[in-house]
């Protein structure tokens, strides 16, 4: 079973999700996807959803659904949106009986496919999950182009829970970066460090516009505002291009 986010996934929300972030990044997704042709109403799959910490931001104007490969992740998606459709599976092959009007996947979560040979095998499977005229939009994190090693630092301050967050980020190979996370957890009276290590597939632009359009998807916009982490990949489905494997 895949355990990555198991101890991550209890204190994910207090340090990653916020209002701020979230809500600004949502809302310009939302206006993207309208921009370029996505129905009101429209069927929404958030791939890599994690606890769904985009999810509150896109019910109002979408039937939306989930899909994430933690179970750890989608159990505590699961108990805050009862109502919302979640799915357990890996973005790389992944077959649902629905298709959909959009798929996002958001926050750089592509990047845990970690090779170019899987980024192309999950563009395929989002393709043959779009209606024609479908919507693919895909934050990457950071492209091979952009990437530079960092440190990021932060911290969470609430009653119960205070956290005090640094992570390494390098690359570990021409086309791999590691993350290091070093979380400081202080509550019950007590203060327990946790290290994890991951690591993140790094594509260059060049790859992830070709895995669009090898997988039947035009590329429409590359958005590179700040709002959206990373930036965005818009693809859109052309009729009829894509068969479903
Ligand atoms: C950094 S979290 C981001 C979660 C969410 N998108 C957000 O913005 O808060 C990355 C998520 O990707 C999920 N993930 C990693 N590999 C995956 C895969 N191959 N298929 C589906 N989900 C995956 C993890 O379980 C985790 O929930």
């Amino acid at each position: 079973m895949y355990s990555d986010f198991k101890i991550i996934s209890t204190y994910y929300d207090t340090l990653y999700v916020n209002d701020r972030e979230y809500g600004a990044e949502a809302g310009r997704v939302k206006d993207l996807l309208t921009r370029h042709g996505a129905p009101p109403r429209a069927d929404l799959l958030v791939l890599a959803c994690g606890t769904g910490g985009h999810i509150p931001y896109f019910r109002d104007e979408y039937t939306v659904s989930g899909l994430d490969l933690s179970e750890d992740m989608l159990d505590l998606a699961r108990k805050k949106f009862p109502e919302v459709g979640f799915h357990l599976g890996d973005m790389i092959n992944f077959e649902l009986e629905t298709d959909f009007d959009a798929v996002v996947c958001l926050y750089g979560s592509i990047g845990f496919v970690k090779t170019v040979e899987n980024l192309r095998a999950a563009m395929n499977r989002i393709a043959s999950h779009l209606r024609p005229g479908g919507l693919a939009l895909i934050t990457p994190w950071s492209t091979a182009e952009d990437f530079r090693d960092l440190i990021v630092v932060d911290a969470a301050d609430r009653p119960d829970l205070k956290i005090a967050r640094m992570e390494h980020v390098r690359l570990k190979e021409p086309n791999m970066v590691e993350v290091t996370f070093h979380h400081l957890l202080g509550n019950n009276n007590d203060v327990t460090y946790h290290k994890q290590s991951m690591e993140i597939g790094l594509f260059s632009r060049e790859e992830y516009a070709a895995a669009m359009i090898d997988a039947g998807l035009n590329v429409v916009e590359v958005y590179t505002g700040k709002d959206v982490r990373g930036g965005a990949y818009i693809g859109k489905r052309v009729a009829g291009q894509v068969r479903k494997q």
